[in-house]
């Protein structure tokens, strides 16, 4: 079976072909960075209507890259929540329209799901059950993924998603938008050692995370000290090990509590080289299987939303009804559609 996936719920545009036999045939990708980088920020309202413009553009050349037609798709794959609601009705308009041209079903997906499920399509998958750390711009969570669509939060952070926490401190440290990666890039110049910044939550019992305090905290110091690059980028290294340390630290816990023996980490955040480097020390450690998506498969795109809508095509979990309807806010495993 031949799926399509779209994926329109933020500022990226993505487009892949996926076949439940050949694996992904296609997957094309076109990023707004330029297009909010002068607002520090995405700007909702221009974001769909790029999404309206890259999109056609997009699915022509995956059909190309897959040496398929239109005609061979089985079915049409779309972000249906959480995210923006007008890049969202974007993608799934583009979606319901097609499904209708073509006589085909769609399948709504969720998001998040879709990012969970991100490393099953690298070579040598996790098998379920497995812990999952959801990290990206919206959501910071760890979820017991007993089975395929079985899911449940074990924590979750309180305030701010670690992404954003990033993105905020790249903001005060006067880094350009996107700021996660930007701050990630500064922090190897940064020294160890001179700011020693919290671990919030770390004391407490449980596996729920808090990221806004670590923002404040690099707010002072950079008021006091951020004069200079090198202070800059030691403030960058200090939050950056804060955070990762929080991440790592109800990781384990979550790992010894209910014996876990494979982590998967995927979205945004799990692009991040000192995460990376941390969790796979902390799965050596423990004993436990480390699970990443590529590094183009971290960050929202296409082929996590064609893999997922696949998973559920086979289930024979589709949508024939025309009626466009999106999830801007969606608990994962909660709302059914
Ligand atoms: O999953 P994603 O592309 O979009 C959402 O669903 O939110 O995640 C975007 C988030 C942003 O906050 C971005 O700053 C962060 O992931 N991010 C990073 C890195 N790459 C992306 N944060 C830290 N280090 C990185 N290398
Ligand atoms: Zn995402």
């Amino acid at each position: 079976m031949v799926i399509l996936g779209i994926e329109t719920s933020c500022d990226e545009t993505g487009v892949a072909v996926y076949d439940t036999v050949g694996g992904l045939l296609a997957h094309k990708l076109y990023s707004q960075v330029a297009l909010h980088a002068e607002f520090g920020g995405v700007v909702p309202e221009l974001a769909s209507r790029d999404h309206v413009r890259k999109l056609l553009p997009l699915v022509k050349g995956a059909l190309k890259e897959a040496k398929i037609e239109l005609q061979d798709l089985d079915g049409i794959a779309y972000t249906a929540g959480p995210g923006l609601i007008g890049a969202l009705l974007v993608g799934a308009a583009f979606a319901k329209s097609l499904s209708y041209a073509l006589k085909i079903p769609t399948i709504p997906v969720h998001h998040m799901e879709a990012h969970l499920l991100a490393p099953l399509l690298e070579e040598n998958p996790p098998e379920f059950p497995f812990l999952a750390l959801l990290v990206s711009g919206g959501h910071t969570q760890l979820i017991e993924a007993a089975a395929f669509g079985k899911y449940k939060v074990l924590g979750e952070t309180l305030d701010d998603a670690v992404g954003e926490a990033f993105d905020k401190v790249a903001k005060i440290l006067g880094l350009p938008y996107p700021g996660g990666p930007e701050l990630a890039k500064m922090a190897k110049n940064g020294v160890k050692g001179r700011f020693s910044f919290p671990r919030p939550m770390a004391g407490q019992k449980g596996l729920n995370f808090s990221f806004s305090g670590l923002k404040t905290y690099a707010l002072n110091c950079f008021r006091e000290f951020g004069l200079d690059n090198q202070a800059r980028a030691d403030i960058a290294f200090a939050f950056q090990e804060a955070a990762v340390d929080s991440l790592v630290i109800k990781c384990r816990r979550a790992i010894k509590e209910n014996h876990f023996t494979s982590l998967v980490v995927a979205g945004g955040v799990s692009a991040n080289y000192m995460l990376r480097e941390q969790l796979n020390e902390l799965g050596r450690a423990e004993g436990a299987q480390i699970y990443f998506p590529r590094l183009e498969f971290c960050t929202d795109n296409g082929a996590m939303i064609a893999y997922t809508g696949s998973r559920y095509f086979m289930l024979g979990k589709t949508n024939t009804n025309m009626e466009i309807k999106v999830y801007p806010r969606w608990e994962m495993g909660k709302t059914s559609i």
